[in-house]
Formats: structure tokens, sequence, C-alpha cells
């Protein structure tokens, strides 16, 4: 099979918000201890942290972070986690079953952001505490000096504020599972009074209301409808949640899972705008898909579960996914709907960094490796820059369980004004049948390839691991070549590619 696609740099869709490549580290399992923070690893810098996953963090292309959770953050006090380190309580952290020592805490994960180069986001928790907490901590965190708590903060060692821009109100309040899970009606009240107060100390701050924690909701696009008509003046953002997982083997539906993303965006953008129109408002809301990956959730429920009173451990094994190959393309897939979508998503966070459903994994004492899913986002961070573009797309299609039919082929293309660099980023969803691509880029001038990479494998279930950890990759597609102002490239079943021209 062939496909087509046109690519021309003035069909914009939007700029490429470098926040669209944000993670998110969560103090769940082995994320933060013995994740990114192992003092007495061989390679841990004098405040314990581990430079080798430092290194990877830099080299993932890792912009904005979301902390500190996650379904932790709604029984958090962040003031456990400031102040001097032997004072700071144990506590059970109730979302995870497990004991949270506080050890890391706001001021330890700022200095270790400084280290990787990201910016920090915090989340407030609108769960089990409200306004006053948040406000608290705006000012622990962004008041230069001169009252309780800025002076308590410079006490604590931190002479500069923080300067946090980016504020979550509280994280899934949709979800049943979330202490303090409340309606669209109660949270939209207490997300708009919280931002209204956050914005009386400081009008500039970016702030992202809870939406759905997936499109799969009994109360998703109603929930969105309320929650913003509460809010609509006082934030920015509306946050979107979405996990994939192949499930009863249904590997086609699967690949397409970006065919799901895709309906989630549009449709939480209908619903933001069709509040927009009710309050004749001129201001636009944006999404910030703050949670997204592949996550095999099921597993989780299954077995990951810690079960029983009084013995919650610190930092257990939780959600410790090893993404395969087939993973990695439904994941570069995610990104490229991210980025299909940049008008209006301008801020997403791959959840999540280190050990819990991350692309980088750890062993106390041992190595760091990359898993399969790195690829796609560290070549994706460093490529798609500029702005998004526009595709015209002929592909052929295939029927799925779930979605229907759906085409065989992905892509989405980026360019940058400044270096005069194009990026085109493709999928092959075909189980079967590798696809070669035709892209007429006459719109780009004369170009030539710069970079490619594919990542394909025979065995699709391929991961890599502490005793295998360089088991899969990214290679060089030797097929692509221009000819006068075509671009072709063959696709193998199955895979992920990338392609920089210039
Ligand atoms: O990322 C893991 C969990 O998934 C987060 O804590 C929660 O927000 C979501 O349900």
């Amino acid at each position: 099979p062939t496909a087509r696609l046109t690519i021309d740099p003035h069909f914009a869709i939007g700029p490429i918000n470098r926040r669209l490549f944000g993670s998110f580290v969560e103090h769940l399992g082995r994320c933060v201890y013995d994740g990114l923070y192992e003092p007495g690893h061989p390679t841990a810098d004098a405040e314990g942290f581990r430079q080798d996953v430092i290194d990877l963090v830099k080299e993932l292309g890792v912009s904005a972070i979301r902390y500190p959770g996650g379904n932790f953050v709604s029984g958090f006090r962040w003031e456990d986690s400031v102040g001097p380190k032997e004072n700071r309580p144990r506590r059970l952290d109730l979302a995870w079953h497990s004991t949270e020592t506080n050890e890391v805490g706001l001021h330890e994960f700022a200095s270790w952001l400084d280290k990787v180069g990201s910016e920090l986001m915090l989340a407030v928790n609108l769960g089990t505490r409200g306004t006053l907490e948040a406000l608290d901590l705006l000012e622990y965190s962004n008041i230069s000096g001169g009252t309780a708590l800025s002076d308590q903060r410079i006490a604590n060692g931190a002479t500069d504020a923080f300067g946090v821009k980016m504020w979550c109100l509280g994280n899934e309040m949709d979800g049943p599972w979330q202490l303090g899970h409340r309606s669209a009606d109660d949270y939209g009240k207490i997300a708009s009074q919280t931002a209204k107060a956050l914005r009386q100390v400081d009008p500039s701050l970016e702030l992202v209301v809870c939406g759905s924690s997936s499109a799969h909701m009994p109360t998703f696009g109603e929930w969105e409808r309320v929650v913003l008509t509460h809010t609509y003046d006082d934030v920015d953002y509306i946050s979107c949640h979405a996990y994939y997982e192949e499930k009863n083997g249904d590997l086609d539906s699967f690949l397409a899972s970006a065919v799901d993303m895709d309906h989630f965006i549009e449709s939480v953008v209908a619903t933001a705008d069709h509040v927009k129109a009710v309050n004749g408002s001129s201001k636009t809301i944006d999404i910030s898909f703050d949670e997204w990956n592949v996550w095999y959730i099921d597993r989780y429920h299954g077995v990951d579960k810690i079960e029983g009173v009084d013995n919650w451990p610190v930092a257990p094994r939780l959600l410790e996914d090893a993404y395969s190959v087939a993973d990695a393309v439904v994941f570069g897939n995610l990104m490229i709907s991210l980025l299909k979508h940049a008008d209006r998503v301008t801020s997403a966070s791959l959840a999540q960094l280190v050990n819990v459903i991350a692309p980088i994994m750890t062993e106390p004492g041992g190595i760091a490796w990359k898993q399969t899913t790195y690829f796609p986002f560290a070549i994706t961070s460093r490529l798609a820059q500029g702005r998004a573009l526009e595709l015209k797309l002929d592909a052929p299609t295939y029927s799925t369980e779930v979605y229907g039919e759906v085409p065989l082929v992905d892509a989405v293309a980026t360019h940058d004004d400044e270096t005069g660099r194009s990026a085109v980023f493709l999928v092959n969803r075909s189980q079967t049948e590798a696809i070669t691509v035709t892209v007429d880029i006459g719109g780009l001038g004369a170009v030539d390839i710069l970079e490619t990479h594919t990542l394909a494998d025979d065995d699709l279930t391929a991961v890599n691991t502490l005793q295998d950890p360089e088991r899969v990759g990214v290679h060089a597609n030797e097929s692509a070549a221009i000819d006068g102002r075509e671009l072709a490239i063959t696709l193998p079943p199955v895979s992920w590619t990338a392609i920089s021209l210039g």
C-alpha cells in the first residue's frame, strides 16, 4: 500500500508551545524515592539526586513538570514537605496505600528542576483542603519576602521565590477514586473561588481547572460544561487525562488509540467553545493534556494494589509497566495527536517520568535505562519546533473493533521559520504491510534529509529491561529519498518514524 501527503509551511495549525513536551512527577511508587532521588547511589550528587537520571531527563527534552500529584495531591499537606528534614512527618498516602516520608519536598524538587532545566507546574489539594491552603502555598512559593510564609521559605533556605506560573486546581475531581471527589457543580464552585483568590495575589498566574479523567467517564462532556460555566473567566486551561492499553488482545484497535485522543481533544474544545459562546466571551480556553500515556491499568487493578492496614510501604514498586515496541508506536502516535491540535493543546504532561509508567527506569544502586517510549518523546521534543502544519493526507484505511474504519497512516509536520527546518512524524498502524509514503515537499523549497529515525521490530512485544536495557531503539530509515518535489519513505509494519528536513 501507499499513502500521500502534502506539506506546506503556509498551512499552520498553530505555534508549538514548548509546554507540550512536559511531564509529571508524582509521589507514587518509586518515581521520587529510588527513582530520581537515591542518596548513596554511585551517581548521586550532594543532594541525593541521581546524575544518571538527570542526564536522561535532560536528553528527553522535558519542559514543564507537574508535581506532586496526581491522586497523591488530594491528601497532601504541603507544609509537611518543607523545613528541616528531620522534623518532617511520615504520613499515610491514602491514594497509593504507601508511607510518605517527605524526605523530598518542595525545595528539593525545585532544586532538582533547576538541574534538569524544567519548569515547575504545581498542583494544589482541592480534595481534602481548600482555598486558604492554596493561598498559603502560593505565598510560600511566589512572594519574594516580608510575609510570614515567604519569610519561612527564606528561613528554609530558598532566598529566591520559586516563581511558579502554572497551577492545577486539584486533580481528577470527577473520579470517584479521588479523595474529596465532588460533583461538577461543587467542584466548579470551589475551583472558581480558589482561582479568584490566587489571582487576587497574582493576576498573571496561569490556572488549570480539572476536566475529565478520561473521555469514557460517565460525566464526560457535561463535567466540562458545568465546571467551565463556573470558572470560565477565572482559568486559562481545562485539563484532559487519557491512558491507553491493549485490551483483549485487540492490537488493531490499540494501534488506533490516537483516534480516541483526537476525538477527546476535539470534544473538549467544542464544549469549551460552547461555554464561550453562552458567556459571550472573547477569551478562549486551551487544553492542558496533563496526563497521557500508555498504561496497563487493568494490570494495576489486578496485581499492584497494596491491601491491608498498618503495613503501607515506603516507595513500593508500583505501576512499573515495561513498554513494548507496539506501545512505543501508539505513544508516538499520541504525540502526533497532540501536535495536530497545537492550536488548542498548549500544555501537556507525559504521565509519568521515572519508574512509574515512565520512559526512564532505574535500579537501586544500579543502572538507569530508556524504555521504548523514551525514543519517540525525545526525538519529537527535539525536532518539533516552530509551528505545527495542516497536512493533506490520503491513506488506506483498516477496520477496528473499537474505532471503526481508520487510516493506516497518521502524520503531522512542523516547520520552524528561524532555522528553516521542517519535521514529519508518521506511524504505520498496519500489522502486516509496509507502507510507502510519498510526501509533496514542493512548498518547502530545496531541502535535504537531515535525519531519519524509525522505531520498529520483528518482535512487537520486545521491551528494554534491566537485563537487556538496549534491546529496542531507533534506527535510520535508509529508504528515505528525495526526488524533485517528492520525498518517499517506506514505513515498516507497526512503526513510528521521524524525518528532519532542512
Ligand atoms: O498517573 C497515575 C494516576 O493516574 C494519577 O495519580 C491520577 O491522576 C491518574 O488517575
